[in-house]
Formats: structure tokens, C-alpha cells, sequence
């Protein structure tokens, strides 16, 4: 029989958690023959409430379920891991400064990069969805000297896929008709989702609608989107981010054609290197590759670089915390 991947997510008590954990286990992380061994990562007062979950991931007697374990210690937790989705964060409160913020996660993604890189398989793949998702993968990441730097990656196919939604209602087509839909830059409100690489009926969907719904209301709908689910539900995103770190990691280890994840910089587009930003990408082999040679023009570039602006400040921020 096949070796289980191993698979460690942290955070596994929490929404997210809940709606992640039975979809790996009933093989839509990784394909419908692969085996899993889950790990859930915890902090000591949720410890049980993780128990919980598993209890029931038990009770679905699901097949390619061939262990689970719970726990608060992250060098058990990653020891052997194949696949890790670091979900748990220390979200913002009231009154919270972003200092307060990247210091409280520098906490949490630091050591968990550690143990990641003391502990993990050589194969280790990481998507980092608890915010903020791209510095906490850049953290993670510079705490793990020995996993090559491509390896730590931050989701934004949850904006991907909200961006197919709302140019599909628009043009009233099925999202399957839509092609190479991109998010530049970081999984916050500064995101740019890009119509003018996007391609409706092989047609570029920038021209199929008009200047101000894409500016005024595609874009703020795309970029604040998970404002508004919190807004009508009372919680933030949990099952649609969920879905998305599957597509996600699927796609990551199946490969995939045009998508958008937030993956290093190799200095493509003038992202400098180094930051974890979104890009147009394709997957390859195991790998992510940036699609290349894509023109921007002046409106596209001006979004770009003011949410990759946000990420050199936030890169900055850690540096200056000491934690990176
Ligand atoms: P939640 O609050 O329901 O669950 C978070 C869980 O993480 C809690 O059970 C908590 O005990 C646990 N946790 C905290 N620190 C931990 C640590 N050091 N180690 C292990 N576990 C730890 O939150 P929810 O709704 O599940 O969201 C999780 C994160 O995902 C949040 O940061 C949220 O902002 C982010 N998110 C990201 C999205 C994206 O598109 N990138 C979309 C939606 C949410």
C-alpha cells in the first residue's frame, strides 16, 4: 500500500479547521488514491476541542484516513510532514496597531518555521492562510534556513475565486468560461484582481465590461469581500477559505494551469525579491511558476505596486521587530 502523506494543520479547532479537515480526509487535498495521516496542531486550551473533531473525523471511517493525532507541541506536529497549513493566527482585536499584530504572529510563525524546518520532510509544502497570510509565510519561511524558500507560499485563491464569482455574475457565463483570472500582490484590501490578462470567451474581460463597474465595484467587491462575509454571517470566511487552500495544494501538487497564489518573488513584474506576493502562475512538475512576459499597463501597474508597496512595508515592520 501507498505511504499516508502526512499532513499538519494548525489552527485545527478553529472555522476554518472544521471545514478544512474532513475534505483532506476524504482525499480532496490530494487526489482520491492518496492516503493521509492528519496532524493537529493546537494551543493547550483547544487542545480538546481538537480532540472533538477528531472524534468525528473517526466517526466518518473515511478510507484514505490512516491516522490522526492531536497536539500542542509544533515539533511533533511537523515531524514527517508532507503538507503543512498553518491556519491558526493571532487575529487583530480593537485598538490592535499592525505592530501589535506581526509582533503577536512573529510568535506564532516564527517557531512554527523552526519546527517546520527541524522536523519536516524534505518534500514539506506550506500555504500559510492565517493572517496576516503573506508576512506570516515570509516569517515562517526565514526560520526555515534548510527548506528551499519556494516551499513557503500564502493563499490569495480565496480572492481568485471570489474574482471568477463576480465576473461570472456580471457577464452572466459559468465561471468554467473564464481563463486566466490573476490577484497581484497581498491577500488584503490593497489586492489587485486583474481583468486585463483575463480571458472570457477568448476574449479579454476588461473589454467586456465597462471602466467604472470594473474599477468602482469589481475590484472594492473582490478586495473587501471578506468585510462583507463577516458582516452577513457574523464570522469570517471559513468553508470558501477552506475550499480555496484546497484548490490550493491540489493544484500545488497536481499541477494546474493559469491561477494565482502568493509564492516568492524571483524579482518578476518588479516585485522585489524575496517578498511573498501573488502572481499569475502555473504548476509544474511540483512547483510553482510565475507565467512571464505578461504586459501591464499604467492602471494595472499603479495597483500593483501600491499592494506590493504594502508588503515591503510590512517586510520592513518584521525586520525592524527583530522578527526575521
Ligand atoms: P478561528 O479563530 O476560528 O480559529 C483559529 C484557531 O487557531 C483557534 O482554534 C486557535 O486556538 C488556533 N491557534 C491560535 N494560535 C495558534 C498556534 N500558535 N498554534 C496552533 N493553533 C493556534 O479562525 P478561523 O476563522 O479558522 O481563521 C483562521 C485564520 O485564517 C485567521 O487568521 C483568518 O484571518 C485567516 N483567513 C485567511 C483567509 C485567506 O484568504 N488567506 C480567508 C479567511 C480567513
Amino acid at each position: 500500500a501507498q505511504t499516508p502523506v502526512k499532513v499538519t494543520v494548525t489552527g485545527a479547532a478553529g472555522q476554518i479547521g472544521y471545514a478544512l479537515l474532513f475534505r483532506i480526509a476524504s482525499g480532496q487535498l490530494l487526489g482520491a488514491d492518496v492516503p493521509v495521516k492528519l496532524s493537529l496542531l493546537e494551543i493547550p486550551q483547544a487542545v480538546k476541542a481538537a480532540e472533538g473533531t477528531a472524534m468525528e473525523l473517526d466517526d466518518c471511517a473515511f478510507p484514505l484516513l490512516s491516522g490522526i493525532e492531536v497536539t500542542d507541541d509544533a515539533g511533533k506536529a511537523f515531524d514527517g510532514a508532507n503538507v503543512a497549513l498553518l491556519v491558526g493566527a493571532r487575529p487583530r482585536t480593537a485598538g490592535m496597531e499592525r505592530g501589535d499584530l506581526l509582533q503577536a504572529n512573529g510568535g506564532i510563525f516564527g517557531p512554527q518555521g523552526k519546527a517546520i524546518n527541524d522536523n519536516a520532510a524534505d518534500d514539506i509544502r506550506v500555504l500559510v492562510v492565517g493572517n496576516p497570510a503573506n508576512t506570516n509565510a515570509l516569517i515562517a519561511q526565514q526560520h526555515a534556513p534548510d527548506v528551499p524558500a519556494e516551499r513557503f507560499t500564502a493563499m490569495t485563491r480565496l480572492d481568485h475565486n471570489r474574482a471568477l464569482s463576480q465576473l461570472a455574475a456580471k457577464l452572466q457565463v459559468p465561471v468554467t468560461e473564464i481563463m486566466k483570472m490573476t490577484i497581484w500582490g497581498n491577500h488584503s484590501a490593497t489586492q489587485y484582481p486583474d481583468l486585463f490578462h483575463a480571458e472570457v470567451g477568448g476574449k479579454i474581460a476588461a473589454e467586456q465590461v465597462d471602466e467604472a463597474w470594473l474599477r468602482d465595484t469589481f475590484i472594492p467587491t473582490v478586495a473587501k469581500r471578506g468585510a462583507a462575509i463577516i458582516e452577513a454571517r457574523g464570522a469570517s470566511s471559513a468553508a470558501s477559505a477552506a475550499n480555496a487552500a484546497i484548490d490550493h495544494v491540489f493544484d500545488w501538487v497536481n499541477g494546474a494551469e493559469w491561477t494565482s497564489a502568493a509564492i516568492p518573488s524571483d524579482g518578476s513584474y518588479g516585485v522585489p525579491e524575496g517578498l511573498i506576493s501573488s502572481f499569475p502562475v502555473v504548476s509544474r512538475g511540483g512547483k510553482w511558476e510565475i507565467i512571464q512576459g505578461l504586459e501591464i499597463d499604467a492602471f494595472s501597474r499603479e495597483r500593483i505596486d501600491a499592494s506590493v508597496r504594502e508588503l515591503e512595508e510590512e517586510r520592513a515592520a518584521v525586520r525592524e521587530l527583530g522578527l526575521i
